[in-house]
């Protein structure tokens, strides 16, 4: 018997749960979805034959789940996680983990009280690229890390959208995007100890930012710099780790290669990507392992709480710059 999958939210990044659960029919069978918009349900019941709540308590109740994915904006994540790991029910939820760090230690303790999983969709993580660049790093080419840079960006508005609501999203560019970064770099180099930061809004006509600058240290003691922006072109996107011996950088984020440059001699060298499945491919099947297997998600409740204090850190000394903040 497949297990039995249900949607909650069913909006922009639901499209994208809904194609990859199709492609792992074998495994996995979408029962139902729900959304408080009535339209947004009558749209996926047209659209993909399942069964549509408007009330998605009423849809576990009915369905009994064993899987759900959250694709809501995160201010509601914490009462829909909470609740399905307290029926046993597995959690693919979106990210980021929460819009505020007390709910996220909520879920990070409901997921440690739980037998069910809950994994946090940073895809990043699962990018070809990406998972190149941290083999490349870790054979130790480029010596001690000394600096990374981390940029997420395009011109986008979201005013009306749940990312303009500080209480909904928690924040702007940073807490979106800039949390998929702070994310691969604890991928890649491990957690961060301290943070200051800019925020602000020059473009959209949104209470939160749509360019925020974390400047961070390393738990290594490497530097580093993570760029989100709204309202910044989308080719400032780069990603880069300098070290004692040399540079790495993804050439293309897109499709690679992994450059590496020597600080001395020539020899520069580039190491291909294997692009041969998505970052969702990869993320949705490593969720359905570790269901199947009892094994902890790469990006669990802990390691998104992680990037939820730094966010949180990084909004506070924004706001007083010239404290750093200790993590
Ligand atoms: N992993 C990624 O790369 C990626 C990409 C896009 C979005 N996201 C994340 O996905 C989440 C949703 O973003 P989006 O762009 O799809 O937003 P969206 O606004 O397009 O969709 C959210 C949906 O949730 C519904 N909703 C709101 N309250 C609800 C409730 N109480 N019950 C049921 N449904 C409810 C809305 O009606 C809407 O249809 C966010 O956390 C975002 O950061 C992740």
């Amino acid at each position: 018997m497949p297990y039995k999958v249900a949607i909650i939210g069913l909006g922009g990044i639901s499209g994208t749960h809904i194609a990859q659960w199709q492609k792992l029919a074998d495994e996995a069978a979408i029962v139902a979805g729900a959304d408080v918009n009535a339209e947004a349900v009558s749209n996926a019941e047209a659209a993909h034959g399942f069964k549509g709540y408007t009330d998605w308590r009423a849809m576990l109740e009915a369905e009994r789940p064993d899987i759900v994915s959250i694709c809501t904006p995160p201010f509601l994540h914490r009462e829909m996680a909470v609740d399905c790991l307290q029926r046993g029910i597995h959690v693919l939820c979106e990210k980021p983990i929460a819009a505020t760090v007390e709910d996220a230690e909520a879920m990070a303790a409901a997921a440690d009280a739980a037998e069910a999983k809950l994994m946090i969709a940073y895809c990043h993580r699962f990018h070809g690229p990406m998972m190149k660049l941290k083999e490349v790093l870790d054979s130790g080419i480029i010596g001690q890390p000394i600096f990374f840079r981390g940029a997420f960006t395009g011109m986008v508005r979201f005013d009306t959208n749940h990312r303009a609501s500080k209480q909904m999203a928690g924040g702007g560019a940073l807490m979106d995007n800039g949390s998929h970064a702070a994310d691969l770099y604890q991928y890649l180099l491990g957690k961060m100890t301290r943070v200051s930061c800019r925020a602000g809004t020059f473009i959209g006509q949104m209470e939160t930012e749509d360019v925020g600058i974390i400047l961070f240290t390393g738990e290594n003691g490497c530097f580093g710099e993570i760029i989100a922006g709204y309202a910044l072109p989308g080719d400032f996107t780069q990603w880069i780790v300098t070290g004692e011996k040399g540079v790495l950088e993804v050439a293309d984020y897109w499709g690679g290669p992994i450059r590496f440059r020597p600080h001395e001699g020539e020899g520069a060298q580039d190491f291909a990507c294997d692009n041969s499945a998505s970052r969702f491919d990869r993320m949705f099947d490593h969720f359905l392992d570790c269901v199947k297997t009892g094994t902890e998600p790469s990006t669990n409740a802990h390691t998104a709480l992680h990037i939820a204090r730094v966010m949180d850190a990084a909004y506070r000394e924004a706001q007083e710059p010239g404290l750093p903040v200790k993590l």
